[in-house]
């Protein structure tokens, strides 16, 4: 690998329960990316419990940086600038990241930046998976972050951002757990949903309401999570077996698959509604899509087919960014420095909501 392009740019992201750490040079190449779950300790609870969170975070942080920077083939000594998420999230996991970088970079008499997380995932669609050098974003794109926390769409116009819709209630990827919680599913049941349905055919189950907020594009996905855990019920009470079956493939039987296949096309079709609508009003130019729910494999199908439908450049972040990382942190904060931004590492706060460009 060539000599990393200064400044070489070290981001810490710990605002959930991902422990994550990664190096990213001047041209935007991820030169490691280290990300250690915490599944482990939280699946007992069938969920994120916030104390564990913050205890693991201090407890995994030396060897997720220093394999990190084992990766990158560099030391601290390398590092040009320091950059870790304030917010939105859980504020004592914050906390820990946001201090930690804090003192690093007052440590190495390194500039110190604080990233909005949505910022980060707003340009991770334009980092290389492969440690190549990011994709110029153009002056001009509207992002599109799915995850468990949000359902946003932003304008974003030469870094500066606008928020131009939310979820009203619950986020996508955040049903996508309910429903597959509801179903017995492990935490983090969204991924496994997304894979079960793969398996049914919307067509034979119930159809599920997408929902409309009238003139506005907000989503709201609170309606669906109600239909769909009506649905489940329903199905029990007519005798069918909704038992979570793990050692059997698959472990559902053919009517629960189905009613989550109907349940993840509502879910997306909300979605592709939005930027339906959007589209019509304002032609967009390029939809950088990002977040955890960013995996979900009928959510990128379908994106694809409606950009080339629509002649949008539809940029998908690549699957090894999609959950949370610290590439998309560092990269956020390099763009943010090239534009001769820096934080004060003794000022900045941890703030558990943060709104972006509202
Ligand atoms: O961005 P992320 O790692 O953390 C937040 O900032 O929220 O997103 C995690 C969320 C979880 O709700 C997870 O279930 C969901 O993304 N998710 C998915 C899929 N993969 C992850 N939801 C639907 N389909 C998927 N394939
Ligand atoms: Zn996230």
């Amino acid at each position: 690998m060539s000599a990393p392009t200064p400044p070489l740019v070290l981001g810490i992201e710990t605002s959930c329960d991902d422990t994550a750490c990664a190096l990213v040079d001047g041209e935007g190449r991820v030169l490691a990316s280290v990300v250690s779950s915490q599944l482990a300790a939280h699946r007992p609870y069938g969920g994120v419990v916030p104390e564990i969170a913050s205890r693991e975070h201090l407890g995994n942080w030396p060897e997720v940086s220093e394999r990190a920077l084992e990766q990158a083939g560099v030391d601290f000594g390398a590092v040009d600038a320091v950059a870790a998420t304030r917010g939105p999230g859980l504020v004592g996991s914050l906390l820990v990241g946001l201090s930690l970088g804090k003192s690093l970079a007052y440590g190495l008499g390194k500039p110190f930046l604080a990233v909005h997380h949505l910022e980060g995932h707003l340009y991770s669609p334009f980092l290389d998976a492969e440690g190549g050098a990011a994709r110029t974003a153009p002056e001009r794109f509207v992002g599109l972050v799915v995850s468990g926390g949000h359902t946003s769409l932003f304008d974003v116009v030469g870094g500066r951002v606008t928020s131009l819709a939310e979820t009203r209630d619950d986020a996508m990827g955040e049903v996508f757990d309910k429903v597959g919680k509801r179903l017995g599913l492990p935490y983090p049941q969204g991924p496994k949903v997304d894979a079960l349905a793969e398996h049914g055919d919307a067509g034979r189950a119930v159809e599920l309401p997408v929902a409309s907020t009238k003139a506005s594009l907000d989503f709201s996905y609170s309606g669906l999570k109600t239909s769909t855990l009506l649905a489940i019920e329903a199905l029990e009470a007519a005798g069918v077996d909704t038992t979570y079956a793990p050692d059997r493939d698959p472990p559902f039987g053919q009517e629960v698959l189905d009613l989550l296949a109907s349940f993840r096309r509502a879910a997306v079709e909300q979605v592709l509604r939005r930027l339906r609508r959007l589209h019509r009003r304002h032609a967009l130019p390029l939809l950088a899509v990002s977040g955890g729910a960013a995996a979900n494999r009928l959510l990128r199908r379908e994106l694809l087919a409606w950009g080339s439908d629509a002649g949008v450049d539809v940029r998908l972040v690549p699957l090894t960014f999609s959950g949370d990382n610290a590439a998309m942190i560092a990269y956020a904060a390099a763009l943010r420095l090239a534009r001769g931004e820096v934080d004060d590492p003794l000022e900045a706060e941890a703030v558990s909501r943060l709104p972006l460009g509202a």
